[in-house]
């Protein structure tokens, strides 16, 4: 079983882990991939190497750091000092950069192949990095424009095209058969009027792209930001997973989708979600239930009296119960679930498709000291003599579990609970509400 994660700006890849599934609809059982949120690209590869996982997407402004994290480095990544897919091969961290491949691919599929033709890249950032070393690889004839020209020399050197400032942009439009937009939202500097049908116009922005109606009334081909997503990810995940994707599948999970209005926390014992889930409800204004102290209060008995008396199998049709109508709920609601819910695949399922589901994560050390002052309530802890030892077992068997039924994964490792709240809030306003 292998786990994969996304990670960087939530703006940029919130569709990501959808594609990711969408890729390998028959290798369910084996493969799982979730948004992983982190402050920075060392948290990143930290939360890389502590859970296990064989693969990871990497959006800005992660791109560097990660790169600089790395153990080896692809010569795309050198001639960048930017990756975008990490991978575990024999031990050792290796970094790719399939960016190219996003932006061939994209004007590929548009009908568009480079070689010969003039191209001119906006912006001399990330993406406008890997836009000019892609197309000049692929036989372009390449000017990359930037409002600091500085920056675009720079560039210019190390990839080897041509350079300008954006002021000389009305100039090269007329000789230019490709346009690659790659500056921030809302900065556009072409004229309408100077747009032709010969050219194709590439905006690397995802949402409100304003080249986007320009070009469709100066009658230009028009690719969309999106597309260079998936392309990326194409062969990202065939890296990660040695098969090829299912492209068609996956242009279909870029389609938009209608989010749930629930949202689920699960994790391991102690990871803070009956902390964290009134918090967030505040925040979100949202209701809150947590299925233990439900099933509590309808049972009439305490989790330690529920299993003992009645075993760990009641305990989990009572679980499924409480789970069930909440997701069924038409109220919003923060759901804080017991550690264990997503032993039960099918609950792993509906959580998924029902609710925006926060895998909350600690390592199993950090869980098992916070809970070590009421283990007795953890009858599946308490009744070992090493709990530590059993967490970790336990914890191991169920990893894959949680990486399968979660959208994103937020630690809660050396964070306050207001801080953990803070960052889903964030999470799921900016990649899941933009
Ligand atoms: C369990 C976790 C507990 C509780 C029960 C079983 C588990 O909830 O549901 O003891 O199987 O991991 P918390 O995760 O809130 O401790």
């Amino acid at each position: 079983m292998s786990l994969f994660a996304i990670t960087g700006n939530p703006v940029l890849h919130s569709k990501s882990p959808l594609l990711f599934d969408a890729a390998y609809p028959s290798h369910a059982d084996t493969l799982a991939c979730f948004r992983m949120a982190a402050q920075s690209a060392e948290e990143a590869v930290q939360l890389f190497d502590e859970l296990g996982l064989s693969g990871m997407n990497i959006t800005a402004p992660f791109k560097s750091g990660v790169a600089q994290l790395a153990d080896v480095r692809a010569p795309e990544v050198q001639a960048l000092n930017a990756c975008n897919t990490l991978t575990l091969e024999d031990g050792k961290k290796c970094c790719y950069n399939t960016d190219i491949f996003g932006v061939l691919g994209s004007l590929e599929n548009a009908g568009t192949p480079v070689a010969g033709k003039r191209c001119l890249v906006l912006g001399a950032g990330g993406a406008g990095s890997a836009a000019a070393y892609a197309l000049h690889t692929a036989g372009g004839n390449v000017i990359i424009a930037n409002r600091t020209v500085d920056k675009a020399r720079r560039l210019s050197e190390s990839t080897g095209c041509r350079y300008a400032g954006l002021d000389e942009v009305a100039d090269i439009v007329p000789q230019t058969d490709v346009i690659v937009n790659t500056l921030y939202r809302g900065v556009d500097v072409i004229d309408e009027a100077w747009l032709r049908p010969q050219h194709t116009i590439f905006d690397a922005v995802y949402h409100g792209s304003t080249l986007q109606e320009k070009a469709r009334r100066a009658g230009c081909k028009f690719v969309d930001g999106a597309s260079w997503l998936l392309h990326q990810g194409v062969p990202a995940y065939r890296r990660f997973t040695g098969i090829a994707p299912d492209v068609e599948g996956m242009k279909k999970a870029m389609l938009p989708q209608k989010q749930p209005e629930h949202i689920s926390l699960i994790g391991f014992m102690g990871a803070g979600k009956s902390t964290v889930a009134p918090l967030l409800a505040d925040m979100l204004g949202m209701n809150v239930l947590d299925v233990d102290a439900t099933l509590e209060a309808r049972c009439g008995a305490d989790i330690p009296q529920i299993m003992g008396e009645k075993g760990e199998a009641y305990f989990r049709e009572q679980e499924r119960a409480v789970l069930e109508e909440a997701l069924a709920s038409s109220t919003p609601t923060v759901i804080s679930c017991g550690g264990g819910a997503v032993t039960q695949p099918s609950i792993g399922r509906q959580l998924k498709e029902n609710s925006v589901v926060v895998w909350l994560y600690a390592p199993v050390d950090s869980c098992v000291s916070r809970i070590s002052i009421d283990i007795d309530t953890r009858p599946l802890l308490a009744q070992h003599g090493n709990p530590q030892q059993a967490a970790a077992e336990l914890f191991e068997k169920r990893k894959f579990l949680y990486a399968k039924a979660a959208w994103m994964l937020v630690s809660s490792a050396g964070r306050s609970a207001e801080q953990v709240s803070q960052l889903i809030y964030d999470e799921i306003s900016k990649a899941l509400r933009s």
